[in-house]
C-alpha cells in the first residue's frame, strides 16, 4: 500500500511516498530555517505563506521521485494536529483538495504519533510492544506507553517548556543561531560538560520541567560574567568568549540528557514488561542523547525532524489498526490536542 504523507505543522513543508509503512519511495523536505534564522524563531504568518508557495512543488516532487502517478497512490495522510494554525491549514487544505480531486481515502494524523512512527522507517527489526516512547520535540516532552500499534498512553509530560524549546532558549542566551538544538550540540563538541553544574528539577513521577534549567543557565552565565541578574539576557552573548559558550553548551546538554535518561529509567523500572524504547521528535537527532541510550531505537537522523514519511508511516499503522478514513469535506485542524484524543 502506497501512502502520500503531507506534513506542514511548523516550518517544514514536506511530502513523501511510503510503501507499507516502512519502505521510503521518496522524501521531500523544504525547510524554512534560513528564513527564520534571521529572526531567531518562527513567525507563524510567514511560515504559512511559505508553506503555500512550497506545498504543490513539494507534493509533485515526492510523486515524481517515487516514480508514481496518482493512480499508484492508495491513500493520502496529513498532519492535522498539533501545530501552528496557519501552517496546519495549508497542509490539510492541500490534502483535502487532492483527496477529493483524485478520489483517494484521506487520513488525518497526530504529529507526535508520526514522530513515534519515524522509528519504523527502516529495514531493521521493528520495535516490539509493549514499548515506551520518549517524545522530545520543539513543542513536547512526553513519555508514552504503547501497548500495541496506535495505542498511546501519556505517562509523563512537561509542566512548562519542552526540551527542544529549552535548547532553543539556551542557544539564544549563548548567542547561537536558530534552531538552537543543532547549534548547541555542535558547540558542545569542544566544551567541558562538567564545567558548570545545573540542578535537576524536582518534579514528581515521570513528569518534566525545563523552564528552571533555562533560568539556571541564565543565572550562571550572569554570575560567570560578573554581571547582575538585572542584566538583559539578550546582551550576555556579547560578553561570552568561544570557550565559555562551548562549556555552557556542553554542561547544559549533559544536564538535559541526564534528566531525560533519569526519567526514562524510572519509567522502565515501573513498567518491567517493556520490550523496546523508541525516541522521537527533533531532539532525537542529538548525538549525546543517542550515546546515552545505546539500546533505544532512534529514527535515522533525517527522519528525526519533521518530514512526510513519518506521517505516511503513522497512517499505515492506523489503517492496520482499523481506523477509518476521514471525510475530506469535514477534516478539521487542532493546534493543541493530546495524542490520547
Ligand atoms: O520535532 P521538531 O522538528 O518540531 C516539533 O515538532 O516541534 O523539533 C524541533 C526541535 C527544535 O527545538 C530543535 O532545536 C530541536 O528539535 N533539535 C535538536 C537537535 N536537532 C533539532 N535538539 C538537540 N539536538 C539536536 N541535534
Ligand atoms: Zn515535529
Amino acid at each position: 500500500m502506497k501512502i502520500l504523507g503531507i506534513e506542514t505543522s511548523c516550518d517544514e513543508t514536506a511530502a513523501a511516498v511510503v510503501e507499507d509503512g516502512r519502505k521510503i519511495l521518496s522524501n521531500v523536505v523544504v525547510s524554512q530555517i534560513d528564513i527564520f534564522a534571521e529572526y531567531g524563531g518562527v513567525i507563524p504568518e510567514v511560515a504559512a505563506r511559505s508553506h503555500l508557495e512550497a506545498m504543490m512543488p513539494v507534493v509533485n516532487k515526492a510523486l515524481s521521485d517515487a516514480n508514481c502517478t496518482w493512480d499508484d497512490i492508495d491513500a493520502i495522510a496529513v498532519t492535522h494536529a498539533p501545530g501552528l494554525l496557519g501552517s496546519l491549514l495549508i497542509g490539510t487544505l492541500t490534502a483535502r483538495t487532492l483527496a477529493i480531486l483524485h478520489n483517494k481515502p484521506l487520513y488525518a494524523t497526530h504529529h507526535l504519533k508520526s514522530h513515534v512512527y519515524a522509528n519504523w522507517l527502516s529495514d531493521e527489526t521493528p520495535p516490539q510492544f509493549p514499548l515506551l516512547a520518549l517524545v522530545v520535540s520543539g513543542g513536547h516532552t512526553q513519555i508514552l506507553y504503547m501497548k500495541a500499534h496506535n495505542q498511546f498512553e501519556i505517562i509523563g509530560t512537561t509542566h512548562d517548556d519542552a526540551i527542544g524549546e529549552c535548547f532553543d532558549k539556551v542557544a539564544k542566551i549563548l548567542g547561537l543561531p536558530y534552531p538552537g538544538g543543532p547549534a548547541i550540540s555542535k558547540a558542545a563538541e569542544s566544551g567541558d560538560k562538567s564545567k558548570y553544574k545545573f540542578p535537576h528539577p524536582r518534579v514528581d513521577g515521570l513528569d518534566f520541567s525545563f523552564s528552571g534549567l533555562k533560568t539556571a543557565v541564565l543565572r550562571t552565565v550572569q554570575k560567570e560574567l560578573g554581571l547582575p541578574i538585572s542584566h538583559p539576557s539578550h546582551d550576555l552573548k556579547n560578553h561570552l568568549n568561544e570557550k565559555q559558550v562551548a562549556d555552557f553548551a556542553a554542561s547544559f546538554q549533559k544536564t538535559a540528557v541526564d534528566i531525560l535518561v533519569e526519567k526514562l529509567q524510572i519509567a522502565l523500572d515501573e513498567h518491567p514488561d517493556i520490550q523496546s524504547v523508541v525516541v522521537a521528535g527533533g531532539v532525537s537527532a542529538n548525538k549525546a542523547l543517542r550515546a546515552a541510550l545505546p539500546e533505544a531505537y532512534f529514527p535515522e537522523p533525517k527522519f528525526s525532524g519533521d518530514n512526510g514519511a513519518m506521517v505516511a508511516a503513522a497512517a499505515y499503522y492506523e489503517i492496520q489498526s482499523g481506523v477509518d478514513p476521514t471525510d475530506p469535506y469535514k477534516l478539521n485542524i487542532y493546534p493543541r490536542i493530546s495524542i490520547e484524543n
